[in-house]
């Protein structure tokens, strides 16, 4: 499936569609549960490296008999044969969203997505996955940034070549920031399908995140799908708190 192709497939997606509960879990069993009480449009779920790590692919599976879309942050770094290898395995699995490190270079990038580009489509989605590219961690401060990887350039100046260099190298799009999101936008335009992590609906608690950005504002800002943990997972009724963020989208 040609990126174009399947990138206009995921915006034509209903915008209440395209938010991603982070199923920040330790278990299948958890993982489930939580699943169910997004309620039956409960859409699009996160799988990370802890749930992924205790429960494996078959979580991928339960998921979909769930009628869920997954996004599985794995976040691969490798050697291009590595990653390809291992974005196909994504592709196997029927994921919607898959992700790796733009750090991994332009070779290993251009690997997984050559890797993707050759799949069918997946008989339940109709897709392949989507490779996204991570640039740098938010995680990391400037001063750390230098201490791994010395540079001239100040950390916005680097997200945005990693950026340029991922949809260059054949990602489809890029895993960002609300805080960084205009500005990234700005820089790359308006093609790469862009997830964004950060969001707080209006009077939510902010939790660890320091700065927040309200779903409106964040796609208004140019992202096509938003990770949300905590104000669905944490809240007295998931479903209820997932159709109010899809309601104020769409
Ligand atoms: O609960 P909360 O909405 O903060 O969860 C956000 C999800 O997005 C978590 O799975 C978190 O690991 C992830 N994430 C993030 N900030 C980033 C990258 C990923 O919060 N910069």
């Amino acid at each position: 499936m040609k990126r174009d192709v399947l990138l206009q497939a995921l915006r034509d997606l209903p915008a209440g569609r395209r938010v991603i509960t982070a199923l920040d879990v330790p278990s299948q069993t958890d993982a489930l549960a939580l699943a169910a009480r997004l309620g039956p449009t409960g859409g699009f779920v996160k799988v990370g490296l802890q749930l992924f790590s205790a429960a494996g692919p078959g979580v991928v599976h339960r998921l979909q008999d769930l009628q869920r879309d997954v996004f599985l942050d794995l976040k691969y770094h490798d050697i291009p044969n590595t990653v390809a290898s291992a974005a196909r395995v994504a592709a196997t699995l029927g994921t919607s969203l898959c992700t790796m490190h733009a750090g991994n270079g332009r070779a290993a990038m251009a690997a997984a997505a050559e890797a993707l580009a050759a799949v069918s489509p997946h008989p339940v989605t109709g897709r392949r996955p989507a490779l996204l590219a991570v640039t740098v961690l938010t995680s990391l401060s400037e001063a750390e940034m230098q201490e791994v990887s010395p540079s001239a350039d100040q950390l916005q100046d680097r997200i945005e070549r990693m950026a340029r260099l991922a949809w260059q190298s054949g990602c489809d799009g890029l895993v960002c920031s609300a805080a960084d999101l205009p500005r990234l936008r700005t820089a790359i335009g308006p093609d790469p399908l862009i997830v964004t992590p950060g969001i707080r609906p209006a009077g939510a608690a902010t939790d660890d995140q320091h700065r927040v950005t309200t779903p409106r504002e964040a796609m208004d800002a140019g992202a096509d799908f938003l990770v949300i943990g905590r104000p669905i997972t944490k809240a007295s009724d998931p479903a209820a708190a997932l159709a109010a963020i899809a309601a104020e989208l769409d």
